[in-house]
Order: structure tokens, then C-alpha cells, then sequence
């Protein structure tokens, strides 16, 4: 069967029993920011009655920079989820739909200019990250750059400790953004129900003052902070206050400001 928008898989990597990434080629037309997020999926079951297939597709933040010549996913695997539960079984060489029309508000453009960003994620809340740390204006428009991530188990981790790691010997960024532009990470990773080297809920780690304390650095401050939130529900919301307490304020495409939310995917 030939899908509508379809793109070939072109590497799948299994992370834990609940995340997996996949590459897929990219159409030739499409163009996206750093940051965005796409609508992919697969053919659904055929209705009982009709035997009619409709598409099934979700918004899947692309992890992979705007330059790349592959696009990149980072995605859960729910057993019972109506995509995930299909989509984690895919192989290369294998189809998934993709329709070419990419948004989203974890873009540069929403964001004043400043002296530091902030990525903050939980789980698969990486992805859009894992974008923007290989887009060479992130580099360009901060001088430094905090990534914490807080996921249940370490073994969650990985997917990003790899990507942050590789940046250190990626030839082609460190010749484009400058040597040794990596150096600009500050990368603050932990578990909640799995012991790590960092353990506890970012929100509560700041609100005690132990992340700033760790990381070197002062709390968010309107004046030079930026910030951009990808996780569950709980998660954004209790975040959004903290700023809001900060005196920080949401921005959007088309009114620039402090700070920036998107939901991670779940099915
Ligand atoms: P916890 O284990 O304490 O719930 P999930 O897999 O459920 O999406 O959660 C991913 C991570 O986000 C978990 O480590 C979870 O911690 C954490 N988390 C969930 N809700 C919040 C919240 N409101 N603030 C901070 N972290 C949260």
C-alpha cells in the first residue's frame, strides 16, 4: 500500500523498554526551525464496517537540527497507545506518514534576545532540544545554555547524555559554530524513582535553590534569562508559575518574550 506523505525509515535505535528514536528521510520542500514539531504516524486498523484506513498521527517534536539532511524523533512506547504501540515496531526501510507542515512555539523567534537559555525537559521532552542544541543560533544568540532534564529512571537519560556528549567531537558543528562551542553547556540531568549521581524533580531543586547552587549560576531574572519548556502537563504548568514568580513572561511567534511552553507527546 502506498501511503499519502510517506518518508522512509532510515534508523531506529531502541534506548529502554519505553523509548526509542528513528530517523527518517526528509521531503525536499520541507522547511522547518529548530524547536518545531511535526504531525507523524502510521496507517490506523480498517474501520470493521468500511474496512477504510485513515491515517493515525500524533505531534512529534523533530529532534533533529534544521540543517540535517535525515529528520530525527525521539519517541515513548506505550503498550496499549493507539500510535506507539504500533510505531515502536518499525524497521528501516519501513514507511511512516509525515505530513510536511511543521509549528510550534520552542522557536528562537519567540524569544527576546538574552545572555542565557534554559531548556528545561522530562522525558521524551528532549526531542525539541535535541534540536536546538545542534542549531548553530543557539550558540549564536546565548552565551550559555542550561539543559536539565528529569526523567523517572537513568536509563532514560541516555538518549541525551549521548547527544550532549557527542557534540564534543562533532566535527562539522565545531568547525560551523566556532571550537569548542559545547563548552557554553551546562547539562543538569536527574531521576526521581531511580537512584542517579542527581536525584528529585527539577522544580523542587530550584525552589530550594540546590539546582542554581550545582549549576554556578544565579535563579532565572527577566533582565537575561530565556527559557523553553517541554514536558508532561504538571510539569509546564508548575514551571510556568515559578517563572511567573520570577517575574518572567510567556512569549509567542508573534510577540516575543522571556519564555516559551510545549507539551511533550504521550499516547
Ligand atoms: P515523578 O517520578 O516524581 O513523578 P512522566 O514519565 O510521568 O512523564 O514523568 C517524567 C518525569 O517528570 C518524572 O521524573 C516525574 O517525576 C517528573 N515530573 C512529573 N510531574 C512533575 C512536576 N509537576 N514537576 C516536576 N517534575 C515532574
Amino acid at each position: 500500500m502506498v501511503l499519502p506523505d510517506a518518508q522512509t525509515v532510515t534508523f531506529v535505535k531502541h534506548w529502554t523498554d519505553r523509548l526509542f528514536s528513528f530517523r527518517v528521510t526528509r521531503p525536499a520542500s520541507l522547511r522547518f526551525r529548530s524547536g518545531e514539531f511535526v504531525m507523524i504516524g502510521l496507517m490506523g486498523d480498517p474501520d470493521p464496517k468500511t474496512g477504510k484506513q485513515k491515517p493515525l498521527l500524533r505531534a512529534y517534536s523533530i529532534a533533529s537540527p534544521s540543517w540535517d539532511e535525515e529528520l530525527e524523533f525521539y519517541s515513548i512506547k506505550v503498550q496499549d497507545g493507539p500510535l506507539t504501540s504500533k510505531l515502536q515496531h518499525i524497521k528501516v526501510g519501513d514507511e511512516v506518514i509525515l505530513r510536511p507542515k511543521p509549528v510550534g512555539t520552542l522557536v528562537h523567534d519567540a524569544l527576546l534576545p538574552g545572555k542565557r537559555i534554559w531548556f528545561f525537559a522530562t522525558g521524551t521532552g528532549f526531542a525539541p532540544f535535541a534540536s536546538l542544541l545542534r542549531e548553530p543560533q543557539t550558540y549564536e544568540d546565548y552565551d550559555e545554555i542550561i539543559i536539565t532534564h528529569t526523567c523517572r529512571e537513568a536509563g532514560e537519560l541516555t538518549y541525551g547524555a549521548e547527544l550532549i556528549e557527542s557534540l564534543k567531537t562533532d566535527e562539522l558543528l565545531n568547525e560551523v559554530i566556532g571550537e569548542g562551542f559545547w563548552k557554553k553547556i551546562k547539562y543538569y540531568p536527574t531521576t526521581t524513582r531511580e537512584e542517579s549521581p542527581k536525584m528529585g524533580r527539577i522544580t523542587d531543586l530550584m525552589r530550594s535553590g540546590e539546582a542554581f547552587a550545582d549549576l554556578g549560576v544565579a535563579p532565572l531574572n527577566p533582565e537575561t534569562d530565556r527559557a523553553m519548556i517541554c514536558g508532561n502537563l504538571a510539569f509546564n504548568l508548575e514551571l510556568k508559575q515559578m517563572f511567573e514568580d520570577y517575574g518572567l513572561e510567556e512569549g509567542a511567534n508573534s510577540d516575543p518574550k522571556h519564555y516559551v511552553v510545549e507539551k511533550a507527546f504521550l499516547d
